[in-house]
């Protein structure tokens, strides 16, 4: 099979594809046909070397695609089934990958693979920031920023279905059309602000009555001042990402002087920890792109031997949506 392998750490330069041994079913492993693999930020931070991996490594943390084979004592799935998946994989960005048989959902009816990998990983990801991190109550004013990012879209309309009036960032006309069509009410256009510190939080003020209950801030760097001077007093931040780089040690002083806000670090695995809370989080997510109250924007697909191409757009924010790889 043809599998993409990060060869060290680097730059999307380190992306090769390599044909390698079919795999075989090991005990509770499963082997999947990979119809889509998504492609997501942890693919980089893993291909950099910036989150410990071993090299040579097969890339890419979700996929969605046909159960081929199923090892000893797996009793949850069969060949055939239809399954997607965010960790537990020997790698997605692969014709086959081998992935726990815990780690599995199974799909429902009308949602296929390709939807499934574009959704599962940033949908649960949004799904549990608005209803567990910072839940999200009617009528509270929430941030989200890059708005028009997979996540963000995602994240726009779970805020909004609980009521929120969802204020987003975003850096370009096309992203702030999309933001607006997956719900937001106001859309900040902070590629034009010299300084984000400074211009960003009167903005976000002004459209909130006072400032924001919850910023969620996938941005990181560039950002997160910004985010903390966006809240209302006891407002929390939920800094889930880095991509614009990441946030430098932060003294908790700081929270004091925005108000007795809250900041969390929070990180998907921690959330669907147990088999439970994955099936309960995957469940809600995909029941809703099944019943259509979720729209799920696939911006770009590349082929497996465009991996770094893939790579490149995502880093370089040039896309809207999610991004995947069609084995
Ligand atoms: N903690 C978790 O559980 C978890 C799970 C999933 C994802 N994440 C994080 O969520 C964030 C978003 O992930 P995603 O896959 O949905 O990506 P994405 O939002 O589709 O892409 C990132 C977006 O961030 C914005 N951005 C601003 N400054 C940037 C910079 N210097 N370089 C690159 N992008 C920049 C861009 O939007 P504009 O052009 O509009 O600025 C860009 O399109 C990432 O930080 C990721 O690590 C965290």
């Amino acid at each position: 099979m043809r599998a993409v392998l990060a060869t060290t750490p680097g730059g999307p330069e380190v992306l090769a594809v390599q044909d390698l041994p079919d795999p075989v079913a090991p005990p509770g492993r499963v082997v999947v046909a990979v119809e889509a693999a998504g492609v997501n930020f942890v693919d980089t931070y893993r291909r950099e070397g910036r989150y410990p991996m071993p090299f040579p490594h097969v890339v890419g943390a979700e996929g969605a695609g046909q159960v081929l084979a199923v090892g000893e004592d797996v009793t949850t799935v069969a060949a055939g089934d239809r399954v997607g998946w965010v960790s537990g994989s020997d790698g997605s960005y692969a014709e086959r990958a081998v992935v726990d048989a815990d780690a599995l959902v199974p799909l429902p009816d009308g949602v296929p693979a390709e939807l499934a990998a574009a959704v599962l990983l940033q949908g649960m990801t949004a799904q549990y920031l608005v209803a567990s991190t910072f839940p999200v109550r009617p009528g509270q004013h929430v941030l989200v920023h890059a708005g028009a990012g997979g996540t963000g879209l995602l994240l726009t309309q779970l805020a909004a279905a609980r009521g929120a009036r969802v204020v987003t960032t975003v850096s370009t006309a096309v992203k702030e059309q999309l933001s607006r069509d997956a719900g937001a009410s106001e859309v900040i256009r902070y590629d034009g602000l010299a300084d984000l510190t400074v211009e960003l939080p009167p903005l976000v003020r002004a459209v909130t009555d006072g400032g924001v209950h919850t910023v969620y801030d996938g941005v990181g760097r560039s950002t997160f001042d910004a985010s903390l001077a966006s809240l209302r007093p006891r407002g929390g931040l939920a800094l889930f990402g880095a991509a614009s780089g990441a946030v430098p040690p932060v003294d908790p002083q700081r929270l004091n002087a925005a108000g007795s806000v809250y900041l969390t670090r929070p990180f998907l695995a921690h959330y669907i920890a147990t088999r439970d809370e994955l099936l309960e989080r995957a469940g809600e997510v995909l029941g809703r792109v099944a019943d259509g109250s979720l729209r799920v924007r696939v911006g770009e697909r590349f082929a497996l031997p465009e991996a770094a191409a893939a790579h490149r757009a995502l880093e370089g924010r040039r896309t809207a949506g999610k991004v995947l790889l069609l084995p």
